[in-house]
């Protein structure tokens, strides 16, 4: 029997991590899928190699300049003969480099952190969907977008106040969007994942602070990235249809303890 027909996916920031994850799930299922990155071009390189099926694609771009965003856009829609599903995966995240407590920075630090975040956070990800929905709007294409935000936009970032906003912005601008773009047949999501195990990461799963991140799910451990990636998938099917406009929790109910 034949498959599930093949789609084009355009994860951003899939040189690593969740996104390379996402990008393998959606290869697996016989999709697409344009490999986007910032910096780490071998990596993107790497992530599309190791893709299951044909037609794959890698592009560069910072998201945190419109233009690069419209013309990863574009890039993606011509190479993979339309995007039907849009993942806005990439972001800066946290790190102590980044850290911003108010008690502790400068108010000059301060604005330079939050100006990247919301950047390339919340307006690389608006200025993506904006693109690839009048894309699909111009072809008449149902389409799906969903956006990777994260627990920290109900739990609060205390070290990292301007990345717990961008997300929570995040799920805000999936639930305008899912509402503006319903009549359009595109339906939009977010998932807000706990932590996750990913490369970046690593090193905070070691030792006490290990267990320390690990404690905070009742399940006793932290997420995969392949479980944030199935549900990814899930919701940029068509089963999922009415789930637009939801944000999925992916935390193992850990923002559900203090
Ligand atoms: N891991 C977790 O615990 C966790 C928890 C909740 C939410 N999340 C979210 O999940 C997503 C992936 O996280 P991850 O842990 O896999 O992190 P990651 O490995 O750092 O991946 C982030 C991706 O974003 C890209 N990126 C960074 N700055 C960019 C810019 N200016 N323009 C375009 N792309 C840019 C990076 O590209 P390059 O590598 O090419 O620079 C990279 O591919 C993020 O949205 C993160 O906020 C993660």
């Amino acid at each position: 029997m034949p498959g599930p027909p093949s789609r084009g996916v355009l994860v951003t920031g899939a040189s690593r991590g969740i996104g390379r994850a996402v990008a393998r799930a959606f290869a697996e299922r016989g999709d697409r899928v344009a490999v986007h990155y910032a910096a780490r071009a071998a990596d993107a390189e790497e992530t599309r190699a190791e893709l299951p099926g044909e037609g794959h694609v890698v592009i560069g771009g910072d998201l945190g300049d419109p233009v690069a965003a419209q013309r990863i856009a574009d890039t993606a829609e011509e190479a993979l003969g339309g995007v039907d599903v849009l993942v806005n995966n990439a972001a800066v995240a946290t790190s102590e480099d980044n850290a911003h407590r108010v008690a502790d920075v400068s108010y000059a630090e301060w604005q330079q952190v939050w100006r990247q975040m919301v950047d390339v956070n919340l307006l690389g990800s608006a200025n993506v969907s904006y693109c690839v929905a009048r894309h699909l709007i111009d072809r008449g294409a149902p389409g799906r977008i969903v956006h990777i935000g994260s627990r920290g936009a109900f739990r609060g970032e205390p070290d990292h106040p301007a990345y717990g906003a961008s997300k929570a912005a995040l799920h805000a601008l999936g639930q305008s969007l899912a509402v503006a773009l319903a009549p359009h047949g595109i339906a939009v999501t977010s998932v807000a994942p706990g932590f996750t195990a990913t490369e970046r990461v690593a090193g905070r799963l070691t030792g006490e602070s290990g267990d320390a991140l690990r404690e905070q799910s009742p399940f006793g451990r932290v997420g995969t990235p392949q479980e944030v990636a199935a549900a990814v998938v899930y919701l940029a099917s068509a089963e999922a249809t009415w789930a637009s406009g939801t944000v999925l929790d992916l935390n193992g109910a850990s923002h559900l303890r203090m």
